[in-house]
């Protein structure tokens, strides 16, 4: 016996990638359901070699239905997941609505996978933002060894990570970069995105940081030690799918370089591309559709005492979003829910 699934948010990039992950990871599934607004009704999605017709999420009654995947944005998120949780559905969020909150787990599960548990308290488990996910992924394996003490990243975010208009929005303004007359002026970014990088996501904060940065900040703390200080810049850049990160680390203890490329190597979910040469490094196109995150140029930085520098790249429609909510749904399955 096997899981009534139900993908919200199945028309949008996320939502997408996490039928193709199910299918992928052969996740037991009985009976599956691919539902997004009304707008998109009948809509035909892939799941394997079948194709789902989406169905109205405003008219759909949870009852019955084991776990939901939800992919669209914090604001219906608001409306329909206490529905689909309170009809006894264990809800695994991606939004950022419920990831804050003292009693939601905040859950990747390389590295806090003991988290899932605490779902019950209101049957919503949270998915980190893009950025962090991936992030805490080469952290964890460090820290436990060298304790990290601060780390300062700065961000090379695809326009996937703005969903679907996002990447329609690098789209055409490249091609109208070749076609003056057919302008195609900012509309989901607030500049020129095409052949052009822009230092903000999300809103500002008070500080002057961006929502972007602060997410990744009071996530790491949640996901991996409270004491982990942290600063980060992020940044838009014209990628499709694949955000990279510039990683600089400083630990309570030394950690020679070799040592790192070694627990690195045997971290699960890490993939070491690391050699000194043209080309001996990842960059986003390669890691599209794959489930690792990259890890490349370890070095020391010999500027502060006990300092690491890396270069981390990772698909964030997977590990960034889909991969991680099915990972949890395939946790709480063997941990709690025990079917499959
Ligand atoms: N992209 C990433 O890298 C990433 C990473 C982590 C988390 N997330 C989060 O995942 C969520 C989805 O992102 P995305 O990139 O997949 O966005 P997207 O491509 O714009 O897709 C949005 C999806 O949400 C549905 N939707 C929007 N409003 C709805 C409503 N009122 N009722 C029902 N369905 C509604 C859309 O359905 P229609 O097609 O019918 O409009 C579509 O299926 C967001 O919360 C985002 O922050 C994204």
């Amino acid at each position: 016996m096997g899981y009534k699934v139900a993908v919200v948010g199945a028309t949008g990039n996320v939502g997408r990638e996490m039928l193709n992950i199910l299918a992928e990871r052969q996740f037991p599934v009985d009976e599956i359901v691919a539902l997004a607004s009304r707008r998109s009704l009948g809509t035909e999605v892939s799941f394997g070699d079948m194709t789902l017709k989406t169905k109205d999420l405003d008219t759909f009654d949870f009852t019955g239905w084991d776990i939901a995947l939800f992919a669209i944005g914090s604001e219906p998120t608001k409306t329909y997941a206490p529905k689909a949780a309170k009809a006894g559905c264990v809800v695994i969020d991606n939004s950022s609505l419920y990831r804050y909150d003292a009693d939601i787990p905040l859950v990747v599960p390389e590295v806090n996978p003991e988290a899932v548990e605490g779902y019950a308290k209101r049957n919503i488990i949270a998915n980190p933002n893009c950025s962090t996910a991936q992030m805490v992924v080469a952290l964890k394996p460090l820290h436990d060894r060298a304790r990290i003490k601060r780390v300062v990243v700065n961000t090379y975010q695809s326009v996937s990570g703005a969903g679907k208009d996002g990447m329609d929005e690098l789209w055409d303004q490249t091609k109208s970069i070749y076609n003056p007359v057919d302008d195609k002026p900012a509309k989901k970014f607030t500049k020129q995105i095409a052949f052009n990088v822009i230092p903000h996501i999300d809103v500002f904060m008070e500080d002057g940081s961006t929502k972007e940065e602060w997410k990744m900040v009071v996530e790491t703390k949640k996901i991996v030690d409270k004491d982990i200080k942290l600063t980060a810049t992020c940044v838009r850049v014209p990628v499709f799918v694949g955000h990279a990160e510039a990683i600089n680390i400083e630990f309570e203890e030394h950690l020679d370089e070799d040592e790192a490329r070694d627990i690195l190597r045997e971290a699960p979910g890490v993939m070491v591309v690391d050699k000194r040469e043209d080309g001996g490094y990842i960059t986003p196109v390669e890691c599209v559709g794959d489930f690792a995150t990259y890890i490349s140029r370890i070095r020391q930085d010999s500027t502060i005492d006990n300092g690491l520098n890396l270069w981390c790249v990772s698909d964030n429609l997977r590990k960034g979003a889909a991969l991680n909510a099915v990972q949890i749904a395939e946790l709480l399955g063997n941990k709690v829910l025990k079917k499959g």
